[in-house]
């Protein structure tokens, strides 16, 4: 596996393959990689010829009260992984090479409405710097697929959405939530817990749980999110929300629909944690 640094290799060693007609698939990422990321490097593996991972931890998706400066960073670690993992390829660009005039003079996306509310609203200004940097990434890299992971399912509908929107020809393919046994989702923040937090952290996805069964015989889905957040915050969390939403364009789920997603954020010591859970209605 290569790590490269620079535009100019990363576009010549695409070429080479794009010369070949080789498939591509590409993985964005922050580093600091678990299992979670493994299984999109995995998944990229069966979809395409080549696998290009890239680690860049984005300043501008960071918001002011958000501590960018000690966000783990695990590149040797990291590369290990990548390569047992079978990525043919790693793009390490610094910041100063993907926003050479800094932050506030940069062209940027905004995607409406899949952006609002929820970890949009609680971090306003995230998603803006999310699709800013994938767009940036993907007209770098050019892949013919990107796999992401269902953990961040907002996320996932606003590339999705910035996709359709833009015409890019790139499919997006949505990647399993990875789960420790206790049912707490992967997640390079999960290393902020305490052993205690991390006792009371599944809490989050067992609530979730219980307010998909209870959604298949009541549509209270108000009452039942309320109900859902207090049993969160009892075992020592402070939700930030849950909700249930309708699955692709992510508005409160009226009593009509039938594709469902529970997405839901809650604070466990120092880390904001977020979980989701796509529910179909009988
Ligand atoms: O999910 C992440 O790690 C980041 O938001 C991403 C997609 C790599 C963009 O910086």
């Amino acid at each position: 596996m290569q790590t490269i640094e620079t535009i100019s290799t990363l576009r010549s060693e695409i070429n080479l393959w794009r010369q070949q007609g080789l498939k591509i698939a590409f993985v964005p990422t922050m580093g600091n990689l678990h299992q979670g990321h493994i299984a999109l490097i995995k998944k990229a593996t069966q979809v395409a010829d080549k696998v290009v991972a890239s680690i860049f931890v984005n300043p501008m998706q960071f918001g002011a009260n958000e501590d960018i400066d000690n966000y783990p960073r695990t590149m040797a670690a990291d590369q290990e992984k990548l390569l047992n993992a079978g990525c043919d390829l790693l793009f390490t660009p610094t910041p100063a090479l993907i926003y050479p005039k800094g932050l506030d003079k940069q062209s940027y996306v905004e995607v409406p409405n899949v952006s609002d509310g929820y970890c949009g609203e609680s971090r306003p200004g995230h998603f803006r710097g999310v699709a800013t940097v994938v767009c940036k990434l993907f007209n770098l890299v050019q892949p013919d697929i990107a796999c992401f992971g269902l953990k961040d399912y907002q996320q996932v509908q606003v590339i999705q959405t910035m996709v359709e929107d833009l015409s890019m020809p790139i499919e997006i393919v949505p990647v399993e939530t990875v789960r420790e046994n206790s049912g707490l989702a992967l997640s390079s923040r999960n290393n902020y817990l305490t052993a205690e937090e991390k006792a009371i952290a599944p809490a989050l996805s067992q609530n979730i749980q219980w307010l998909a069964k209870e959604i298949q015989n009541s549509n209270d889905f108000i009452g039942l999110a309320k109900k859902a957040a207090s049993a969160i915050d009892s075992v020592g969390m402070k939700t930030d929300y849950i909700h249930i939403c309708h699955a692709r364009t992510l508005e409160p789920a009226s009593e009509d629909d039938k594709e469902l997603v529970i997405l839901a954020a809650a604070h466990c010591g120092k880390a904001r944690l977020i979980d989701n859970l796509q529910v179909k209605l009988t």
